[in-house]
């Protein structure tokens, strides 16, 4: 996302400051210049990074330190502070770090230092492969394309998407840029040029119709095969897609590809009326988009209040009232039974006029790929603490993958962008013969108008449900407890105990 241009804050860092005035654990705003920085003391340490994520620009000086990193306390970022590397998406670039000096007493803030060079994380188990192919140009592809390069893989990594367009900000798709209020290059991850600049053969439109779990040997659907030591397969999730009469017509949209978002922004440019099958995530932040642009927007879905599934009653009472105050009009218990031209009719005998459709019920992983080729699947494909598949040197990341979750001590498949993401870090790590396993606490975030959700952990199912703070007046943190243990913490504007709740799940295992 582009970068608000922000007037410096805090003092002067290159004046310097009393080392009494930053105490051991403290953080502090200042500048250096038009930069904004971040100072951190640890113990005798002093580091000074810059003081924004290379995210979406959140505030670091509001985020967690833990040991020698700093969470970013909007969608969980974290950044070595030694050496400003983002550790963990959904970051990718650094931070810029500048060299601190202490003198009498005193702190000063001195020159930018130069970018670092990648680490390694440890000893390889194994010698790294020759050769890599990542099937999938989504989250967890791109991310481990990139970790792939930064940790100074040589090697040749061939990336192939069904997708016409190159790596996107998915996230985006249902938020700014479908509200009309982010431009189109906000959308990549990365320009086009970075592909090839990194050596990373990515192949657009490139439809992968098999793969061979001994060889490895990649078919596509033009009949080429391509060879390899390591394969990741990252094919992500597709939208459910309702058998309805008339659910074929143009006008009648999912959404997962920005293909699909711009094809929803062409309708919206003339659309009066639009509906919204499907009272979730996708289906609200769409009806939340098309409200901006001044559409008249009906939610139809079968539950009794959104999100209640996910995040309890209240706070599904809650995101329903937000979305009436929005002039979102709610047909909840009902279901659309056939769309006739211009007329979505529902099965209580309403009729809803609309000349846009947006099914957002749900999506499907995209496992066919690996249960052709024979891995094990289990409601996704099944992966080892180390995202490997039941196929030696194959591994799965992402919406399809299934994995042991520590902190629940189940086996879990979840359809989040970070999370997609930092398995897509860990994969790429163990196709290069290092022995990481995936523990990351998984984490989403949803937003609706000015209203963002934050959410960590992993909580199916609760018996208990502590709310501290208002929920109405959007200040609250919400804990999903079984047995007394808290599985997953929800917030509204509290990002610092909801990066507590992270830390605190992360040391709280159950494998
Ligand atoms: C509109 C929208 C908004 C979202 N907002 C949020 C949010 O706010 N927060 C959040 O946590 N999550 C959000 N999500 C979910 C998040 O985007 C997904 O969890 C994440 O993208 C999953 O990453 P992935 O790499 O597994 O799959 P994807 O990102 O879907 O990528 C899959 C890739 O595989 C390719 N592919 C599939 N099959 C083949 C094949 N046979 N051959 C070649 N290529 C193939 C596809 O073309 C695509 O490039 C959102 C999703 C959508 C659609
Ligand atoms: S802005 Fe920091 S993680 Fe998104």
């Amino acid at each position: 996302m582009a970068q608000d241009q922000v007037k410096p804050g805090g003092p002067d860092l290159t004046q310097g400051l009393s080392l009494g005035e930053l105490a051991d654990g403290d953080k502090l705003l200042g500048h250096v210049g038009d930069e904004e920085v971040l100072l951190v003391r640890r113990g005798a340490e002093i580091f000074a990074v810059g003081a924004h994520c290379t995210h979406y620009h959140g505030p670091l000086a509001d985020g967690l330190v833990v040991g020698d990193t700093v969470r970013c306390p909007w969608h969980h970022a974290c950044f070595d502070l030694r050496t400003g590397e983002a550790v963990r998406a959904p970051a990718f670039d650094p931070l810029a770090c500048w060299s601190v000096e202490k003198r009498e007493g005193r702190i000063f803030v001195r020159s930018k230092r130069a970018a670092p060079q990648s680490m390694t994380p440890g000893e390889r188990a194994s010698p790294a492969p020759q050769k890599i192919v990542i099937v999938g140009g989504g989250a967890a592809g791109f991310a481990a394309a990139e970790m792939l390069r930064r940790r100074q893989y040589k090697g040749s990594i061939v990336m192939l998407s069904a997708d016409t367009a190159s790596p996107v900000d998915r996230p985006n798709l249902s938020k700014d840029y479908l509200a009309g209020s982010a431009p189109e290059d906000w959308v990549p991850l990365r320009p086009d040029s970075y592909f090839p600049d990194s050596g990373i053969e990515l192949r657009l439109g490139a439809n992968v119709t098999a793969i061979d779990a001994a060889s490895r040997d990649v078919t596509l659907a033009d009949g080429s095969r391509i060879p390899c030591d390591r394969l990741l397969l990252a094919t992500g999730a597709e939208p459910v897609r309702l058998s309805l009469p008339g659910i074929d017509q143009p006008h009648v949209c999912t959404l997962r590809s920005l293909a699909d978002s711009r094809a929803i922004i062409e309708h919206a440019r003339t659309a009066r009326r639009a509906v919204v099958l499907g009272a979730s995530f996708i289906g609200l932040e769409v009806a939340a988009a098309l409200r901006a642009r001044g559409i008249e927007v009906h939610v139809v879905a079968p539950e009794k209040l959104p999100m209640e599934r996910v995040l309890g009653p209240q706070m599904g009472e809650f995101i329903r009232a937000l979305h009436q105050e929005h002039g979102v009009i709610f047909h909840l218990e009902d279901v659309a039974n056939a769309i006739v031209e211009r007329e979505v009719r529902l099965r209580s005998g309403t009729t809803l006029q609309a000349d846009l459709v947006v099914v957002g019920v749900g999506v499907r992983p995209r496992t066919s790929l690996a249960e052709k080729a024979g891995l094990k699947i289990d409601r996704g494909v099944a992966v080892d603490a180390y995202l490997e598949t039941s196929a030696p040197g194959i591994f799965a990341a992402g919406d399809i993958a299934r994995w042991p979750d520590p902190h629940s001590g189940e086996s879990i498949r979840v359809e989040h962008w970070v999370v997609a993401e930092r398995q897509g870090q860990t994969a790429a790590l163990n196709m290069l013969g290092f022995r990481e396993k995936f523990t990351a606490v998984p984490f989403f975030w949803s937003q609706h108008y000015d209203v963002p959700i934050n959410y960590v952990g992993h909580a199916e199912k609760w018996d208990e449900l502590t709310i501290e703070g208002d929920i109405a007046g959007k200040d609250c943190l919400l804990r999903f407890k079984r047995d007394g243990r808290v599985l997953a913490a929800a917030s509204i504007f509290r990002d610092i105990a909801n990066l507590q709740a992270e830390l605190a799940m992360e040391t709280d295992r159950q494998s």
